[in-house]
């Protein structure tokens, strides 16, 4: 029966990881996967996060099922992160707030929703964007259109044709826009532009969704909903995904979460309820361990105070490998301006580097890039610096 199926082909940033750990050369580099690595090139758990586990660990008392859309307390801790503790959403009961396996579920959860809800709707999403989200949003069945963002000659976003784009759309379309450090340009709206963005949205009647995996890797958890928050003083419906793979490094525990704002207390209710038939069809409940680590360390300031010092830490570092990386590019040789990476949100940094010299990299030096040209700021080192811009000023030659 399945002599007919070919194989697909692998997926362009897991694959790579594959790709990586099957390569047997000893000076390899990753830069690949959106995973923060430290300066010996670990992932190790975040200290909070271990706190947070042995407390669960002394607590838990059953491992019954939680409900379709997680705990109650999950809920609202995601929400305050995302909206600000006392926020006007909150307190009017307007959103509502899924648990949802990781970042991807809370995606594949809106497109189930926009799909059997919403019609016969379009879905916006920026050129380029992360790999997955095409894919996403096909699954669910719904159409795709592409809106500008990036000017390549500039290394810059490019909000005039990004505008010019979104008045393309028709009422009831759905943008999907990045909360913060955009994947994979690493570059981000200004306030203002926010502002622009979401007065368009509410003019032309489309439904603005944010995708937020980087909370607090641009500059602050605060600072860096700014768009979103913006978003919920201007549009009356919102959908948020959120992750808390990279910013709590729960990655593999795979916590996310969907939130639905309404335009009242009762149209989000109704609304809402249609995401928990979606969840049980689909998963039926959540994981538990991961939201579990999330509200235990939201719920407890010292435990939280420990968490935003971690993720400044994982932020700081990044930042300063930009700087290096912009350092050690020139000290090679390079003559090309790449000081733009500085500017850039996030973990990632869209290099411009073009297929050929990605695929050079990965088969000359063993450096592993994304092939739209992201690196992984977050997997630079001390160490691997100055062969990975070795191996960048040769494929440049
Ligand atoms: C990435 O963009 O590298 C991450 O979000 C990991 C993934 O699932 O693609």
């Amino acid at each position: 029966m399945f002599e007919k199926i070919s194989a697909a082909p692998a997926d362009p940033i897991l694959g790579l990881t594959e790709e990586y750990k099957a390569d047997p050369r000893e000076d390899k580099i990753n830069l690949g996967v959106g995973v923060y690595k430290n300066e010996h090139g670990e992932t190790p758990v975040l200290p909070s996060v271990k706190k947070a586990e042995a407390l669960l660990l002394d607590r838990e008392n059953t491992k019954s099922y939680l409900s379709i859309p997680g705990t109650a307390e999950y809920g609202l801790a995601v929400q305050q992160l995302l909206f600000g503790e006392q926020a006007d959403v909150i307190n009017d009961k307007r959103a509502h707030t899924a648990h949802s396996p990781g970042g991807t579920g809370a995606l594949r959860l809106a497109g189930e929703f926009i799909k059997r809800h919403l019609g016969e709707v379009t879905v916006w999403i920026s050129n380029p964007t992360w790999a997955n989200h095409k894919g996403v949003f096909t699954a669910a069945g719904l159409p795709l259109a592409e809106y500008s963002y990036y000017d390549a000659a500039k290394n810059d976003k490019d909000f005039e044709a990004m505008v010019a784009d979104l008045e393309k759309a028709n009422a009831g379309d759905v943008v999907l826009l990045h909360g913060c450090c955009h994947n994979p340009t690493g570059i981000d709206p200004t306030e203002q532009e926010w502002q622009a963005l979401a007065e368009l949205c509410q003019r032309k009647g489309l439904l603005p969704m944010f995708d937020f995996a980087y909370q607090g890797f641009a500059t602050g958890v605060e600072e860096d909903a700014a768009g979103l928050r913006i978003f919920t003083k201007v549009c009356p419906e919102l959908l948020i995904a959120s992750s808390f793979s990279k910013n709590f490094g729960l990655y593999n525990e795979r916590v996310g979460a969907f939130t639905l704002v309404g335009r009242n207390q009762e149209e989000a209710t109704k609304a809402f309820s249609q995401v928990k038939t979606i969840a049980r069809v689909i998963y039926s409940n959540p994981p538990a361990h991961g939201a579990a680590v999330v509200t235990t360390i939201l719920n407890d300031a010292t435990l939280k105070a420990q968490w935003l010092q971690e993720l400044a830490d994982m932020r700081d570092r990044i930042k300063t490998m930009r700087t290096e990386f912009v350092k050690t590019l020139k000290a090679q040789g390079v003559s090309r301006d790449f000081s733009f990476i500085e500017q850039q949100n996030g973990m990632f940094s869209f290099s411009g580097l073009n297929k050929d010299q990605v695929n050079a990299l990965k088969a000359d030096h063993g450096v592993y890039i994304v092939g739209s040209g992201r690196l992984n700021v977050a997997g630079m080192t001390h160490t691997n610096m100055v062969p990975l811009c070795t191996a960048i000023a040769k494929v440049l030659d």
